[in-house]
């Protein structure tokens, strides 16, 4: 007996032992074949338009060997049009789990190489997954986009898994940073999942985004127009702002994404990366103490300004070519992130407009929500007066800045730099909505309105009671210095205590740092509600 089960038992074994070797070479081949996408006819096509696989665009992305594949084995369950024959492992969508620097990310990429990377059920469903693990573990999400849309095959299912990827999209913002990136098509309804993002980086010449095609387009309006100068990389960089990075090719946008990545926390509860710094905190900034032009209708650059105050002269700018006469980006002082946010004086002379103030709004709400602290540099002539302006609703949308920094938590530090007039002075972070410290160079011109323009309210029936031109401009142009001696400065401020100190511009570096330490451990809650009724 003894002897006939050992027998048995061996030989078992051996099976075993065979099957589970078949077993797992099975395993391998479904890797194999799964990592062939739609196969090396599609991979040589995607390749040659200039573009990475899904698979490589990840493994660019992520540190090396990290990548971890969900889903792989997910095929799609459509049988209509004969898809039931046509079926690829993975269903045109890599997802998964890495790391960028150490630090957990969750991704998902779309493969153009299956079904034109179009969104199915299941497609749907491995996206959903991924965000669903993102959220209970506190980690940022990285999408790929490189996709026909929905998958016309699945109708209605196709535009369920939409909706149910734009629900994660909402209730993860603010959660857990979202970062898309477009590497291909990106058009109907698709392209809301990455506008509920806070970052989409767009690759220059293979990407596009719009809401309808070019054909439609023609045949709605009658306007011929092409796929690039409709929903290009370019033109979402220049002219709509949908796009916050735009990159030459996918090499760049991973690069960005990473960079991107160090400046932010992984989640709401966490702060944003310490990054060590050999640079001094008390460096001082000699030629700030000679950057403003005597002539105070002079243009500077505020870019000098920022590179002299920040960690190693390293600035991470977001929209870098939208609505210029504001900008906004990452940088860091003493190896801590900020966000900073600056007036432009040489596009538009700095003022706020609607793009501008859009801009900066949606800017400081994404710091706010991921507890990286506001340095503000003023220098701000006022808002972009005319019925344009008037009528695109300038007043909502300058409302928005304005609410954006009074509802914000983080620390706040504002320094004004030369002009700060009006309801533009009130919009860019003073005293009165929570700025925490704000300071001031000597050279600040802090009032209602500019000299001319006062002058004008105040002394206009002075002055068209006088006979000649020659009277008249010589009695402005005495009240204008008179006014300019006694408004256009920051000591009105200072005395209320509105500015918390005029200090020499170069020790700005110093100043600044040594007030983020100090509100480090700033705590300040909002009364609770549901949520704000931001003017949208
Ligand atoms: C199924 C699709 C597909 C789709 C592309 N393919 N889009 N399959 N559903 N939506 C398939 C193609 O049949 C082709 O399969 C392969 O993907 C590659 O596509 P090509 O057309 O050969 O590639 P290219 O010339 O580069 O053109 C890419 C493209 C084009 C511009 C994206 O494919 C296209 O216009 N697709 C349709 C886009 C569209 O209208 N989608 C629906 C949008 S409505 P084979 O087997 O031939 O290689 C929408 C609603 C979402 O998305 C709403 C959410 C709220």
């Amino acid at each position: 007996m003894e002897n006939r089960a050992g027998v048995g038992s061996q030989s078992n074994s051996i099976t075993y032992m065979t099957s589970n070797r078949n077993k797992i070479k099975e395993l391998i081949d479904k890797r194999a074949e799964a990592r062939l996408g739609g196969g090396e006819k599609r991979i040589e096509s995607q390749h040659n338009k200039g573009k990475f696989t899904a698979r490589e665009r990840i493994d660019m992305l992520l540190d090396e060997g990290s990548f971890e594949e969900f889903d792989m084995f997910v095929t799609h369950r459509t049988h209509s049009f004969g898809m039931q024959k046509n079926k690829f492992l993975s269903d045109g969508v890599v997802t998964g789990r890495g790391t960028i620097d150490g630090r957990v990310v969750f991704v998902y990429s779309q493969d153009f190489t299956i079904f034109g990377g179009s969104l199915s059920e299941t497609f749907a469903q491995k996206i959903c997954k991924v965000k669903d693990y993102a959220m209970k573990v506190g980690a940022p999400v990285i999408g790929v986009n490189d996709s026909g849309g929905a998958r016309i095959q699945e109708g209605v299912r196709s535009l369920a898994g939409y909706a149910e990827i734009f629900q994660r999209n909402i209730e993860a913002s603010g959660v857990i940073p979202q970062i898309s990136s477009i590497m291909g098509p990106c058009a109907g309804g698709s392209v809301y999942s990455p506008a509920l993002t806070d970052f989409i980086i767009m690759t220059e010449d293979t990407s596009y985004m719009f809401v309808t095609g070019p054909k439609v387009v023609q045949t709605v309006t009658g306007e011929v127009i092409s796929t690039e100068d409709l929903g290009g990389a370019n033109v979402h960089s220049t002219k709509s702002g949908v796009s916050h990075f735009l990159s030459k090719n996918d090499e760049e946008s991973v690069l960005l994404i990473r960079k991107l990545m160090s400046y932010l926390p992984s989640n709401n509860l966490e702060d944003p990366p310490f990054m060590p710094t050999e640079d001094p905190i008390d460096r001082l900034g000699d030629r700030l103490n000679d950057i403003i032009p005597e002539d105070p209708n002079k243009p500077y650059n505020m870019y000098d300004v920022i590179h002299e105050i920040v960690d190693d002269e390293e600035f991470f700018e977001v929209q870098r070519n939208y609505s210029q006469n504001i900008i906004v980006g990452f940088a860091r002082f003493n190896g801590r992130s900020v966000g900073l946010v600056a007036n432009n004086p040489m596009s538009l002379a700095g003022v706020l407009d609607i793009n501008s103030s859009r801009k900066a709004a949606r800017f400081v709400r994404f710091c706010d929500c991921f507890n990286i602290p506001l340095v503000t540099l003023v220098d701000v002539p006022g808002f972009l007066p005319g019925s344009n302006q008037e009528y695109g609703g300038i007043i909502v949308h300058g409302a928005k800045l304005l609410f954006a920094y009074g509802e914000a938590t983080v620390p706040k530090v504002t320094i004004t730099l030369r002009k700060s007039y009006g309801g533009a002075h009130d919009v860019m972070s003073c005293k009165q909505l929570r700025g925490d410290i704000n300071y001031a160079w000597p050279s600040a011109e802090i009032a209602v309105m500019g000299a001319k323009g006062a002058v004008e309210v105040l002394e206009g029936r002075a002055i068209s009671k006088l006979d000649s031109e020659e009277e008249k401009a010589k009695y402005a142009m005495q009240k204008e210095e008179e006014y300019v001696e006694k408004f256009a400065n920051p000591y009105q401020a200072a005395k209320y205590g509105f500015i918390d100190d005029v200090i020499e511009p170069r020790n700005t570096r110093f100043r600044i740092v040594r007030s983020l330490e100090a509100l480090h451990n700033k705590k300040e809650q909002n009364p609770p509600k549901k949520h704000c009724n931001i003017p949208l």
